[in-house]
């Protein structure tokens, strides 16, 4: 049988039974698909069905208000793609008339929708042959195949997505073989697979040669950057502290966070460095009393790994302008900031 309808017979047989696929609507559909870009599926179900609680169609994702979509967001990571959705939610809704559009093309002009969602929603949704490719695909595709061309290049995802191409365009279901892709990726040809069991192994040049460890290939070393961040968490005697919106176009922006000094080095403690009198001066603040708990915690990101400390500064004079700590829940946290908050603070 044919690699593309044995496959698609497997996943009629073993697809998960997932909110979004009851019915092939777009904005479902397109909210998942961001929500699996940044987390596994059991814990993407998670944030889906909150996601369509609070945001059961695309109008009452344009009209909410940005913080909202935000808060929906907190704990899985990549902030940026929920401003964008809310951003195209916008568009699409005030532009457009609600009414999303079908094809790759006009789907990739599209604000935080690339080529990976693009093809997802046309395919799953306008049942279009577009192939996707996602690490599930890249990692099923190139032991079948026996692609010795790395992975992590342009050049390799462009040949796996040739074979995917050459592939998707022999069936009459594109939404599914896509779907039917990155599930077997998923359960089956997983980084260490049981390639005895695998319904393929007669057709799989990586199993055939004995290349399963070794294929995918991948050249790049992931390049992690330390970043220190000291957090100071001043509680005042009226119960209030001060935090303040991320704005540089860095992780976490638009999160909320502690008055924040950040160093490329580690620090015994910053408030006896010229960092903090400085930080002081900056904010005409006469701090005599500094007896302080510092709590450490390490947070590990893709590309990066933080070293936060959070100092906490009991103040025996009221922070004006300052937040009701009982009510930090409002605003979005990182999540390492709002374990710290539960922790600590309230
Ligand atoms: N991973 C991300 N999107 C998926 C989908 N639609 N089906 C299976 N696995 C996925």
């Amino acid at each position: 049988m044919p690699l593309e309808i044995e496959l698609l017979k497997w996943y009629s047989l073993n697809k998960r039974d997932l909110p979004w696929r009851k019915n092939n609507d777009p904005y479902r559909v397109w909210v998942s698909e961001i929500i699996l870009q940044q987390t596994r599926i059991t814990q993407g179900k998670k944030y889906f069905n909150d996601f369509i609680d609070k945001f059961p169609t695309i109008y009452d994702l344009a009209n909410s208000d940005e913080d909202k979509v935000l808060k929906s967001w907190q704990g899985l990571g990549y902030y940026n793609r929920a401003i964008n959705l809310h951003k195209t939610s916008k568009i699409i809704v005030n532009d457009l008339g609600g009414k999303f559009p079908t094809t790759y093309d006009q789907l990739i002009k599209l604000k935080g929708i690339g080529d990976y969602t693009a093809s997802a929603i046309s395919s799953i949704c306008f049942d279009k042959y577009n192939p996707v490719v996602d690490g599930n695909v890249l990692r099923f595709i190139s032991r079948i195949y026996g692609v010795k061309i790395p992975i992590d290049s342009a050049q390799g995802k462009k040949k796996i997505k040739e074979l995917a191409n050459k592939l998707i365009q022999k069936t009459k279901t594109p939404g599914d073989f896509n779907q039917a892709l990155m599930e077997f990726g998923a359960l089956s040809c997983t980084p260490f697979p049981d390639c005895q069991l695998c319904i393929f192994n007669s057709k799989c040049l990586a199993f055939k040669k004995n290349k399963v460890d070794s294929i995918p290939v991948k050249t790049q070393k992931k390049k992690i950057r330390k970043r220190y961040f000291n957090y100071l968490v001043f509680k005042g005697n009226n119960g209030k502290t001060f935090i303040n919106q991320r704005k540089e176009k860095d992780i976490w922006y638009k999160l909320y966070q502690f008055p924040l000094i950040e160093k490329d080095v580690l620090d015994d403690d910053i408030l006896l460095s010229s960092d903090f009198s400085e930080y002081l001066k900056n904010n005409k603040l006469k701090i005599s009393n500094t007896k302080h708990e510092i709590i450490r915690y390490k947070h590990v990101l893709s590309h990066q790994h933080l070293f936060i400390a959070f100092y906490l500064i009991n103040l025996n004079t009221v922070v004006k302008d300052g937040y009701d700590i009982s009510n930090l829940n409002d605003f979005t946290f990182p999540v390492p900031i709002s374990n710290f908050i539960s922790k600590y603070l309230i």
